[in-house]
């Protein structure tokens, strides 16, 4: 699907800011993800887009390759987060086809609303393996690459439940807690070999999977009471996520290691209850 530039990009950026970079992106498919790529892409970046469902990962890598005349972008799909080998055999081809990785985000996630009581041993873990397991993967695939790039970067796609714990969500809560540790360790055992390792944390991002499965329909309305509860007023847009994106990438966020750049307009400090 294409979307006017507007829809990903504030018109700050500098074309060509990330000409010979290359992103690689897991759930690179999703609502959030794929607009960072549009972003990275449409300032210069090549990408290798992840996903599990081989149509909808290509179709994805199209999409986001039309944002720029001559972009590369690969769409591999069939790659679970949860096997390291999918993993590092997905880093491996984009590093070989695409010159290398400087860039990567660890996005993939699983969620779903449940209960405490309404959640299996299985159900929990697969939380936990696919944003958990999931995003040390995709850390161990990547970093033999990213390490020999002059701006190595990575940034978690988190949440903010586990802030506060939130109701129905102990599982996702869980599993963003493990991710923002993750973040840190990377932060401070790769920071002296250059790596910036950050997470960004989206709030209620309108028009976004994550939303439309904690929402529904309620969170759609105008004015709705989860706006109500957010501080600045409004709910997220993909483009307050893409352009956090290019912060941390670009030489701006060059003095950030080891941070999660919370982009909610203030709403986990009232976390409402889904
Ligand atoms: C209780 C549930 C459940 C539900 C699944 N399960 N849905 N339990 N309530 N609503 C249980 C199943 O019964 C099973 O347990 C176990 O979870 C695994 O389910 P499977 O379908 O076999 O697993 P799998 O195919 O691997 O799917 C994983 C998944 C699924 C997480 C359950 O939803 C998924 O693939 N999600 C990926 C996409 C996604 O979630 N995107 C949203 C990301 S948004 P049993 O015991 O029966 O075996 C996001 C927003 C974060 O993360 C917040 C940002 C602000």
């Amino acid at each position: 699907m294409s979307y006017p530039e507007s829809h990903y990009l504030s018109p700050v950026w500098r074309d060509g800011l990330f000409n010979g970079k290359v992103a690689f992106i897991t759930g690179g498919n999703g609502t959030i993800c794929s607009m960072q790529a549009r972003a990275l892409v449409r300032l210069g970046a090549n990408a290798c887009i992840i996903g599990r469902n081989v149509e909808k990962t290509d179709k994805a890598a199209k999409d986001i390759a039309a944002v720029r005349p001559g972009a590369k972008v690969i769409g591999i799909g069939a790659c679970d987060v949860r096997n390291a080998e999918h993993l590092k055999n997905a880093a491996d081809r984009c590093a070989k086809e695409l010159g290398g990785i400087d860039y990567v985000i660890a996005g993939a996630a699983g969620n779903f609303i449940a209960p405490m009581e309404g959640l299996s041993t299985n159900a929990f873990k697969s939380v936990m393996d696919i944003d958990v397991l999931g995003t040390f993967n995709t850390i161990k695939a990547t970093l033999p690459h990213i390490l020999k790039s002059s701006t190595p970067r990575i940034i978690y796609v988190s949440a903010t439940f586990h802030y506060t714990g939130l109701v129905m969500q102990s599982h996702v809560s869980a599993a963003k807690a493990s991710v923002d540790s993750l973040m840190a360790s990377v932060a401070l055992e790769y920071g002296p070999r250059g790596v910036n390792s950050n997470v960004i944390a989206p709030g209620a991002i309108e028009g976004t999977e994550g939303m439309d499965r904690l929402g529904g329909e309620a969170a759609k309305q105008p004015n709705n009471s989860l706006v109500r509860e957010i501080p600045s007023g409004r709910m997220g847009t993909v483009r307050d996520i893409a352009d956090a994106t290019v912060y941390l990438f670009s030489e701006t966020g060059n003095y950030v290691n080891g941070h999660a750049l919370v982009v909610d307009g203030g709403g986990w400090r009232r976390q409402p209850a889904f």
